[in-house]
Parts: C-alpha cells; structure tokens; sequence
C-alpha cells in the first residue's frame, strides 16, 4: 500500500480557499484529456483489457469490477449502446461525488469519453440528483466546452471515428433513481421502479439497448489509469481493492469533510487522521459506507476500509460508498436506526410486499422503542422482519430492502444491549393506545400496523 499523491484530487487543494472549478483550458493546461487523446488511439478491448487488469472496482457501492462489467457488452453492434452515469448520491452520508463534480467536471467527461469508446456507447447520459443544482450547472457549462472543443458530438472525439453525444439529465429527487435500473425507468420519463432482472442492463438496458452504468468516482479513475497504467494503480490500495477512494466523513469528527486516500486504510487511522478525530466523546461507533452498508461496532476500529474486509471482518454488507458517519458514545443507537429505517419506509418504491410492508412496520416498533414503549419481543420481531427482505433472501428486486435490513441487523446485534434495555421482558401489553406513526414527507401519519402501501 502506497499513497503518496493524490489522485482523484490532484486538482482540489486541501485548503478550501484556494480551491476552484477547473474548467477546460485549465483542466488541460494540467494534463487533462491526455488520456483520451491516447485512448482515440486504442481498440475498445485494449482499453477494457487494461481496466480490468487495473482492478478498479465499482465506486458507487457494490464494488463490481468495472472492467469485467464493460465486457459484459456485446462486441458486436445491432444498434445503439448507452453509457448510463449514476450521479444520483442520494445515500445518507454519501457527498464524495458532489465535491468532484464541483471541482473537477472534465474528469469525469473525459473517463466518460473513454468508457463509451471502450464500450462503443453512442450517448452517455449523466444522470444527476435532482436536489444537486449547482453541480447539474457545472456540468452542463462543462459539457458545452467539452462539445465546443470536439470532445462530444457527431465530428468524433477530437476528429477520430468514435462518435459520442453527452446530455445532462436531472432527476427528480428519489433515493430508489440510484439503484441502476431504477434510474434507467426515471431516464425513460417512467416512475423509478427498479427492473426485475435478468435482463441486465448489459443486455438490455436504457431504451431496451446495452447499456453500462457507472459511478461519478468510478469513471474518474479511468484517465489515470490510461495515463499511468494498471501496475501503478495497483500500488494503491489492497491486492483485491486497488486504488484511490473518496471517504466522506461526517459526524462528531473535529474536522469533517471530503478526503482521499487510498482503499485498505484502518477505520481509525480515517477517524483520527483523516477526520481529526472524535469530537464530544470517545468512538463507541462508524456507518461505513452510507447507511444501508450497517454499523461497524467498538472494537472495529481495526477494520480495513476495502470492499472485503467491512465485509467479512467488519460484519457489515460491505464499503458501500465509503461515506462514513461517525457516532462518539453519547449517541443513541436505538434513535440512530430509527432514523435509518424512517429514511428506508419513507423511500421504498412500493414494488415488493416485503420491503414495502416490512421496513414500514419495521419503522413504527422502532418509534414505539423510541417512546419508551418496546417490548422484548419488539427485538425478536425486528430481527425477524430483517432476516426476510431482500435480495439476498431473494424476496425483493433491488437492494434498499437489503439496505433496511443490514442496518437493522448490524444496529441491533453490535448494540444489543442498549435495544435490550428499552424493550424490557416485563413490558405491560396491549400497547393499543400507543399511536403508530411513520413519516410521510414532513408529516407524521398515524397508520394501523401492515398498512404502508402507497
Ligand atoms: C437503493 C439503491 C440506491 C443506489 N444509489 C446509488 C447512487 O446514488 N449512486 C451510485 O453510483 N450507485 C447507487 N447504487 C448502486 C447502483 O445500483 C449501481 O450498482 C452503481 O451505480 C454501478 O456503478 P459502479 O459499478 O461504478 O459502482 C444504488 C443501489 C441501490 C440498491
Ligand atoms: S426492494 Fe423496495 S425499493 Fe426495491 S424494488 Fe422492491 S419495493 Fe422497490
């Protein structure tokens, strides 16, 4: 492992004041689209070659390699392929691409022009969330500098063969447009309900045709790879999670913010060195990679932050987006997953009874616990609720359902006491005057148990 510069950063100083949008003549005046100027020169398998043997994977939470995920289009063209950008970063605690996209807009043109080169894609649609106005406006300035200079448009890549269109699509605001083909219907003008699948999107993607889809920070790493090729990326990171990542820290940290190192570094040297350290108290906890990812617990600071060791050590789904929120041990962690859980009810599209029904009445025992009201089968019910939804079990068609239920899992079995102690074994029943409440919006509507459908 050896971070010696930064990478994904190397245009964004530490120091917020002297940071700047790089627009075209600067980002170029620093290297920039030098990486696709070499790729015009390659085949799109050389191109998939070498990012598959870089190792990079996925940024945007599942950790696919991205360069297996390429080769899954077909190489022989029937018709239009598409390259979907997921700029959607609606998960809690997740702002790491909104930072690049602030700073460094041609990054990401640029790893787009090489991905729909590699991927012989016609158009890329960046599709971006909706509440981000001012990155959606940087993008669209950036991306008509980028047509004005040749980059996009039908003349190709700076005179070269390969035809590609870029176009800026702004979504509406719903957590479930991230997950991949969710995102594809809201592209289409449909509701974002996630597909069933197969068909994969490789197969049949945006408008029925092959389509990728990548992360904001995914595609930015693939200049750099072109520039300085797969063994130097591998020097970063761990043998099975190559390369520079994104870590958005917050909460009680002395020095919150965006940072980038490398993936594999421990918990706690990103709590004490990257985030200055605890604030208000000592570490009692860290939501790794966004909230659907689960809880690393009090004596996980040892845990390596890469796609495997959150994972299989850490006992979380994985790293998720690496968008940490760190909790010191004045928090309370029967609040904190109900605030998790009340985000999940409230965002579920409704599709699948299990997600649906279940992370609705999941929310409402967590309010009664909250109110002072649990029973000690409320914990028995919880952990049977989560054990059934998701894609895992298999009873859902996208991962939010997964998302419910390894935080609830993660919340309850690393901090079993403290749900233990508000759900007391002699806890008088029936609770029939205790209103149920789940929150719609900014209302909070009282509802009879099994009754969250839309
Ligand atoms: C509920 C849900 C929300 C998601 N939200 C995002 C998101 O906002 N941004 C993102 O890049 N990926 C998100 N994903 C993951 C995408 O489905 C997909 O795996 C990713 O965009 C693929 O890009 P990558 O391979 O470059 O990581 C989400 C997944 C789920 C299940
Ligand atoms: S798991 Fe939940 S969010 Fe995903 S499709 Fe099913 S109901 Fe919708």
């Amino acid at each position: 492992m050896a971070f010696t510069e930064p990478v994904l950063t190397k245009r964004i100083p530490l120091d917020a004041s002297k940071r700047k949008t790089f627009w075209y003549d600067d980002y170029v005046a620093t290297g920039g689209y030098a990486s696709l100027r070499k790729a015009i020169d390659m085949t799109p398998e050389e191109i998939v070659k070498l990012v598959t043997e870089s190792g990079l994977r996925g940024r945007g939470g599942a950790g696919f390699s991205a360069g297996a995920k390429w080769s899954f289009i077909p190489k022989e063209k029937k018709g239009p392929h598409y390259l979907a950008v997921n700029a959607d970063e609606s998960e809690p605690g997740t702002f790491k691409d909104r930072y690049l996209l602030d700073h460094d807009p041609h990054a990401l043109l640029e790893g787009i022009a090489i991905a729909a080169k590699a991927t012989q894609c016609d158009a890329a649609f960046i599709f971006i969330r909706g509440e981000y106005h001012r990155q959606a406006k940087v993008l669209e300035r950036a991306l008509a500098e980028a047509y004005a200079q040749g980059v996009f448009g039908q003349q190709g890549i700076y005179g070269s063969a390969t035809k590609v269109e870029c176009y800026v699509h702004r979504g509406a605001g719903a957590y479930i447009c991230g997950e991949e083909t969710g995102l594809l219907e809201a592209l289409e003008g449909k509701r974002g309900w996630p597909r069933n699948k197969p068909p994969f999107p490789a197969i049949a993607g945006a408008f029925g045709r092959p389509t990728v889809i990548n992360n904001v920070e995914t595609l930015m790493c693939v200049p750099p790879i072109l520039e300085r090729g797969a063994a130097w990326f591998k020097t970063m990171g761990t043998p099975s999670s190559p390369g520079p990542k994104m870590f958005g820290m917050s909460g009680h940290l002395n020095r919150p913010g965006v940072y980038e190192d490398e993936l594999g570094i421990t918990l706690d040297y990103a709590i004490n060195t990257l985030g200055g350290g605890m604030k208000g108290g000592k570490y009692k906890a860290a939501i790794c990679g966004g909230i659907s990812m689960g809880v690393l617990g009090p004596t996980q600071l040892d845990i390596k932050l890469d796609f495997d060791d959150v994972r299989f050590r850490g006992g979380c789904l994985g790293l998720g987006t690496a968008g940490m929120i760190v909790m010191n041990e004045h928090t309370d962690m029967v609040r904190a997953l109900r605030n998790c859980v009340r985000f999940y009810a409230h965002e579920s599209c409704g599709q699948c009874t299990p997600c649906r029904e279940g992370s609705g009445w999941m929310a409402k025992i967590l309010n009664r616990i909250v109110d002072g009201f649990g029973r000690a089968k409320d914990l028995e019910l919880l952990l049977e609720l989560e054990k059934t939804m998701g894609i895992m079990p298999g009873t859902t068609i996208c991962g939010l359902a997964d998302g419910t239920a390894w935080s609830t899992r993660t919340f309850i079995n690393k901090f079993y006491d403290e749900f233990a102690a508000r759900c007391p074994e002699d806890a008088p029943e029936p609770l029939a005057t205790v209103p149920m409440t789940i929150t719609r919006g900014r209302l909070n509507v009282v509802t009879p148990m099994g009754s969250n459908t839309r």
